[in-house]
């Protein structure tokens, strides 16, 4: 103990505020400046699983819009006369539908739509209503109305919002009307009736918000990317997960069928339909409309490196034994191909080939790519031998992108310890490690990257989440433990470059997987604790990791540590020392800090201690009561170079402190 806050400490005994003999000293060494903490270390992973993309981010809200679902009028109800077409203007969406008088002036011609259980529109927004369409016999003008309804209602009138459209060409011919719904309704349908006595040709049929996240027209919904930015996300991993690597090579993600116009991308078929029986989505599909353009647009809106992670050529091995199910590895070519050419997507020149799709999408500046990752849940041999000649095709035309190669499914084990030595010798930097583990595990790993090899390459905790023990859903506990596990993330940082949480949404009746950091309906969303864990670190990451022990020794929960983890760091833009502590035992902790290296004319002011905690560890946000579980702030003092307080049980507290001069 220094001079400094021997003195201090006496003082406090004789005022009566008592250091009793089971206080927890935590050590802050201010003068050993540590590793930098890189601006990527705190991110966000974003897959389409629990209806993340269509039916979530994306604000779409027409299920099956191209009539491509391998069932062509899933989502849709058609009544009269509408018949379905194969030879529409986009190539590769080419069905849609025509719909024609019904044979009598009191029978009725149209369709409608449910939604992704249901359409949720509020009252007094705007809605954009748009439509391909044209007069396959060449009308002059016919009409088309549209309107918003709740069928199951005893009111008066099924239609709270109705426009009329007229279709004035032979042509094929985008139309759009704004409708302005006068009720909110979770669960409302879209319902066009042709509303005159010829033949109208209807393709791609959209309802948007108008009120997108930055208003974009092919836009995301605005409560759920905010929730995005609200994180200051370091790094935005995209598009997954599973979903990279395809049930088949024919599915997986294909980020080239992803640009262009919205209308004419194909559909996929989207794994986590059927991924688990037991929680079976038939009608869950990928439109594309948030493609990779959409991306990373997105990174660059909420202030994060774009981090997009393509096949290797080995589809899902989970679900794949054959090895002919694989690119073979002298096959690879158009796969390494499409990687070069979604770095000249990102970055090129608006006159290279890719480079001028980005701009004739609206973006001529660069993405400023600078990470990719090559396979996700990959493993055995069959992985190496094919990430090995994507990076030296990566390395030779572009050095500056660092790679990341995959460590497998599993946190430990065959594959971790196989694939581990392979990403060190062909010189990756950095590996993806994976664990969606149970609460011993969390609490057992706070020193996990202690003794990692430094020479090697970096860390991407790049899919993590704790998974209570027969309570695998969300609640405090698991989170809680989450940021315990992070101050370990955080000590090194010299090592660790990137942490995503993951999956990142969830839709209340569409989800395949849980937890999830962010949970939502159709008009309410709600972040959960692990969503204020991840927002507490990555508001106080700092710029640099300083060393903090309790009687020497890092603060890993070790046994004798109480259950207590911690890390310290100095954000140089604030002038602050950032201390974590996270008590996940049942019992209160006395806890004093000291700032060993702070010179008497030094000051620690303006202290806040941010706190996260709950008095039932079962207990997380929900839609009803978002509000539930949040960090509460509280100012606090520091005597000289010390601070004094208590932990509660189950508690996750940030104490910052402005350093200043006297
Ligand atoms: O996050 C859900 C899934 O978990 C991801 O798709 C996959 O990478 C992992 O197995």
């Amino acid at each position: 103990m220094s001079k400094h806050r021997t003195f201090l400490a006496a003082l406090a005994l004789s005022a009566g505020l008592g250091m009793n003999a089971q206080t927890n000293e935590l050590v802050i060494q201010t003068k050993k400046l540590g590793a930098e903490i890189q601006p990527t270390m705190y991110g966000l992973f974003f897959e389409d699983i629990n209806y993340g993309a269509d039916g979530g981010l994306y604000a779409e809200l027409v299920k099956n819009r191209s009539f491509e679902f391998p069932q062509n009028l899933m989502g849709w109800k058609t009544f009269g006369h509408v018949t379905l077409k194969d030879d529409g203007p986009f190539e590769r969406n080419p069905h849609y539908v025509r719909l024609a008088y019904p044979g009598h002036d009191h029978k009725r011609t149209g369709l409608e739509n449910e939604g992704f259980f249901g359409i949720g529109v509020k009252a007094g927004e705007e809605y954009r209503f748009s439509v391909w369409a044209r007069l396959p016999e060449g009308a002059s003008s016919e009409k088309i109305r549209i309107e918003i309804v709740k069928p199951n209602t005893n009111a008066e009138r099924h239609a709270f919002a109705s426009e009329e459209l007229t279709i004035d060409s032979k042509e094929w011919k985008k139309y759009q009307v704004i409708l302005k719904p006068t009720q909110t309704e979770d669960k409302s349908t879209l319902r066009i009736f042709l509303a005159s006595k010829g033949t109208i040709d209807l393709e791609h049929v959209s309802l948007f918000p108008v009120d997108t996240w930055k208003g974009h027209e092919n836009g995301l919904r605005k409560d759920l990317a905010q929730a995005l930015y609200d994180i200051k996300p370091g790094v935005f991993r995209f598009p997954g997960g599973c979903i990279v690597e395809g049930t088949d090579l024919n599915t997986r993600y294909d980020w080239k069928k992803t640009v262009g116009p919205v209308e004419n991308r194909p559909l996929n078929e989207n794994r986590w339909h059927y991924t688990f029986q037991h929680r079976f989505f038939p009608d869950y599909y990928q439109s594309y409309g948030m493609g990779f353009y959409e991306f990373f647009l997105l990174s660059e809106e909420i202030g994060s490196e774009p981090l997009p992670v393509l096949s290797c050529g080995l589809a899902c091995q989970f679900q794949n034994s054959d090895p002919h199910a694989h690119v073979a590895v002298c096959d690879l070519d158009s796969y390494i191909q499409d990687a070069l050419d979604l770095i000249e997507f990102a970055n090129g020149a608006v006159t290279t080939k890719w480079g001028k799709v980005r701009a004739d999408m609206g973006h001529p500046a660069p993405f400023n790519l600078k990470f990719i990752g090559i396979g996700n849940e990959q493993w055995g041999s069959e992985y190496p031998e094919r990430l090995e000649p994507f990076m030296k095709a990566i390395r030779k035309a572009h050095p500056e992108i660092k790679i990341i190669g995959s460590s497998g499914p599993d946190s430990e084990g065959k594959q971790f310890e196989y694939l581990w030595p392979e990403m060190k010798r062909l010189k990756a930097d950095l590996v993806d490690e994976h664990f969606y583990r149970p609460e011993s595990w969390f609490l057992s790993q706070g020193a996990r990257y202690d003794n990692y090899d430094r020479k090697g390459p970096k860390v991407f905790a790049g899919e993590y989440a704790c998974h209570g023990k027969g309570k695998k859903w969300n609640h405090f506990n698991a989170s809680l433990l989450e940021a315990a596990f992070m101050t370990g993330l955080e000590r090194n940082a010299d090592i660790v470059h990137m942490a995503t949480y993951a999956p990142l949404f969830a839709h209340v009746e569409g989800w395949q997987w849980r937890p999830d950091m962010i949970w939502f309906d159709n008009l309410k969303s709600v972040r959960s604790v692990s969503y204020y864990v991840q927002q507490l670190y990555a508001h106080n990451k700092g710029t640099n990791v300083v060393p903090l022990t309790m009687n020497n020794k890092p603060v890993t929960g070790a046994e004798g540590q109480k259950g207590l983890f911690a890390s310290a760091v100095w954000d140089k833009d604030s002038q602050s020392y950032i201390v974590k502590v996270v008590n996940t035992s049942d019992e209160a902790q006395p806890l004093s800090l000291t700032f060993a290296g702070v010179k008497k004319k030094e000051v620690l002011s303006k202290g806040v201690c941010i706190k996260l905690q709950s008095t039932d560890p079962d207990k997380d946000n929900t839609l009803d009561n978002p509000q539930a579980i949040v960090p509460v702030q509280t100012e606090v003092s520091a005597m000289g170079n010390a601070f004094d307080t208590q932990i509660e049980p189950k508690t996750f507290a940030i104490y910052k402190f402005v350093k200043t001069t006297k």
